[in-house]
């Protein structure tokens, strides 16, 4: 039976790091939703079209994967649309606790619903959606941040 997975996040933009991750979910997978969705604990700079934009460029080449963007619960979405599993980038152990709380919240709320962690590449253990904001909105070097394809729209988005 075909697998459908989906790489769930905020995308605040889209990093190397997350790219790694999708790359490999969709080596692993038949099917793979990036979902950008909301964070409620967070306050975006990007617009959710953006974010789309971003991640649809960056990801143009790889056939089986799909963004899509929804309100309301992840793991309604997923029981919805048949979506088999979770995949998670976790860069170290500071992530644990809260991927570990959304891991088991979405299992009590879908109880059909995995959810998978990949470790990050040792290459983007320290990249964060939140560190590429602040640099290049100070007017540092982001491009071994983000993918080259979308770098010059995150730079103006962040310089505006
Ligand atoms: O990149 P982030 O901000 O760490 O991703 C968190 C995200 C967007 C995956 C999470 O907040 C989420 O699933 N939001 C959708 C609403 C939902 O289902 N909330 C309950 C999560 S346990």
């Amino acid at each position: 039976m075909k697998k459908t997975v989906i790489c769930p996040g905020s995308f605040d933009p889209v990093t190397r790091g997350h790219l790694d991750i999708i790359n490999r979910a969709a080596r692993m997978f038949d099917c793979v939703i990036v979902g950008v969705l909301v964070n409620s604990a967070k306050n975006p700079s990007f617009s959710i079209e953006e974010r789309i934009d971003f991640l649809r460029e960056a990801t143009k080449e790889l056939d089986n994967v799909k963004v899509v963007s929804f309100d309301g619960l992840l793991a309604e979405y997923c029981r919805q649309n048949n979506v088999d599993a979770v995949v998670r980038g976790l860069r170290a152990v500071s992530d644990f606790e809260y991927e570990f709380q959304m891991a088991l919240t979405n299992k009590k709320l879908n109880p059909q619903l995995e959810t998978i962690f990949l470790s990050a590449d040792a290459d983007a253990m320290y990249l964060s959606s939140s560190m590429v904001r602040e640099v290049a909105s100070m007017g540092g070097d982001i491009s071994n941040f983000v993918p080259e394809c979308i770098h010059d729209k995150i730079v103006r988005g962040l310089r505006k």
